[in-house]
């Protein structure tokens, strides 16, 4: 069995990726396979994912499943994994164990997918030891997924479709979207930066851009549904376009997608490596650009992301960090920081204290360096105890924290604007939103104005969310 291989994968970039725009079919058949079935999805991992997810809703709502939140209830469930940490693992073969339990007590059917799915390692962990998994199928595969159900209902035998069409960009698959308001629209798949820790770039293959075109009709289509924001999906948007051979860019996209008129559009993620002066003209000079940018620095050492072959230094970081607060107003920053990468010192991890507290983010998502079987890091000499490594994530947090609260004392008794999208889950009679500068609030608010875009006055702050009250 393969591993994720550097050498082999980074031969593919030439490639030509081909456009395909009537591989989704359905038959007579296929369609009758649900009635009368309800079916449960796990998503774990990124937006794309969970974009994903919606895609399999709709192939399922094509054939005729009805959802359940219920896992008890369904009788088919399918898995959307994730495979960025070893955690994320753990956390699906803990689901799989009350799964096992169900499938050998009644008349289920259990699909599998998502990256984990196209991990070599993991197929063969589900083929030999897991065999009453139903069906595997691959991130490249969901547009196939109606063939997939119907051989593994007809010939009960685990069905395993996990090839790497990676050269494709494939169109019109179905979408049945989770909310109304705001919508996910991919405007690139897989990733050719091969940061050394990383696992995505195999799991989800050669960077692909999706014509401008397609990604301004889907926003123009939103707009007709209602929608108020979309959010440009990519695992590196800033190098959107670099793969059409058109001279065409991400700063050229943003205009576009902002000309469409929608209220609200938001990007993620950004490498700094690609962040240029246009794009950065481009977001200040839109007002329905918000004002909002996650820019993951990794690590603060210059050594570390070295390393992690990340391509800048932390002072071409902290340079760029300084133009987007100076040129976007109110620009409100956050990012991904890893602790423990292999050889990282504590010098090393001081760097990083150092430009956390230079950059004083809004908020960071922290993680432990967790080996990816095949990547490069993962053959790196690591002697960095486990202890080590907590004690300084924990370290790395309260700083964190400190500033997310001192960030949002900022609001307090300011007028906002908010996207109030569901009912909050935290507090009685109210909904809950997002301000254009990503902070979640809590508004005291009749459900007459969900998915408005309200002024909220902010009554009080903590490090995650905020309360407010709308001002007429
Ligand atoms: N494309 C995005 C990142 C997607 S993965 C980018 O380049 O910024 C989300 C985050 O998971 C990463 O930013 C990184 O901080 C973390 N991550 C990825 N691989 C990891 C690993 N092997 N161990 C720990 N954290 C990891
Ligand atoms: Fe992974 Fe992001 Fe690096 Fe791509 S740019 S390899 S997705 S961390
Ligand atoms: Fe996880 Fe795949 Fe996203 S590995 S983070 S679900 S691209």
């Amino acid at each position: 069995m393969n591993t994720p291989d550097l050498k082999e994968a980074r031969r593919r970039t030439n490639n030509k990726v081909s456009i395909k725009e009537n591989e989704y079919k359905v038959t007579d058949k296929q369609r009758k396979i649900g009635l009368n079935k309800k079916y449960y999805i796990k998503t774990y991992g990124c937006q794309m994912n969970e974009h994903d997810s919606e895609n399999i809703s709709a192939i399922l709502n094509d054939m005729n499943f009805t959802k359940t939140e219920s896992l008890e209830d369904a009788d088919l469930i399918i898995l959307n994994t994730c495979a960025i940490r070893e955690n994320a693992h753990n956390k699906v073969f803990g689901l799989l164990g009350r799964i096992k339990h169900l499938r050998q007590t009644k008349n289920i059917m259990v699909g599998f997918g998502g990256c984990m799915a196209q991990e070599e390692v993991i197929v063969e962990e589900i083929t030999n030891k897991y065999k009453w998994i139903d069906f595997v199928f691959g991130t490249h595969n969901i547009v196939n997924l109606p063939n997939v159900i119907e051989k593994a209902y007809d010939n009960k035998k685990q069905e395993v479709e996990v090839f790497s069409c990676e050269g494709d960009v494939i169109e019109n698959i179905p979408v049945k979207r989770d909310s109304k308001y705001k919508a996910w629209v991919n405007i690139m798949y897989g990733c050719d930066k091969f940061c050394t820790y990383c696992i995505v770039p195999y799991t989800r293959g050669k960077q692909r851009s999706r014509l401008p075109e397609y990604i301004i009709n889907e926003v123009k289509d939103l707009i007709k549904d209602g929608y108020q924001e979309v959010t440009l999906l990519g695992q590196n948007v800033n190098a959107y376009g670099k793969d059409l051979g058109i001279n065409y860019t991400m700063a050229n996209l943003l205009e576009d997608v902002a000309k469409t008129g929608i209220n609200r559009i938001r990007f993620v993620t950004s490498h700094p490596w690609d962040f240029n002066d246009d794009m950065i003209d481009i977001i200040s000079k839109y007002d329905n650009i918000m004002p909002y940018i996650h820019l993951p620095i990794q690590s603060g050492s210059s050594k570390i992301l070295k390393l992690m072959g990340r391509r800048y230094t932390k002072e071409e970081y902290l340079n760029l960090f300084k133009k987007l607060k100076e040129k976007i107003p109110n620009v409100s920053i956050t990012t991904d920081i890893i602790v423990g990468f292999p050889g990282e010192t504590e010098e090393d991890f001081q760097d990083t204290l150092d430009v956390v507290d230079a950059c004083k983010y809004d908020s960071a998502f922290t993680f432990i360096f967790s080996p990816r079987v095949g990547t490069p890091a993962s053959k790196m000499e690591d002697n960095v105890s486990l202890e080590e490594k907590e004690s300084r994530l924990q370290r790395l947090n309260q700083l964190i924290n400190k500033y997310s609260k001192e960030n949002n004392d900022k609001y307090l008794n300011k007028v906002v604007p908010v996207l109030l999208e569901d009912y909050s889950s935290k507090k009685k009679d109210c909904l809950k939103g997002y301000t254009d500068t990503m902070k979640l609030v809590n508004v005291k608010a009749d459900d007459i104005y969900l998915g408005k875009i309200v002024n909220v006055k902010i009554t009080s702050v903590k490090t995650w969310s905020m309360d407010g009250e709308i001002v007429k």
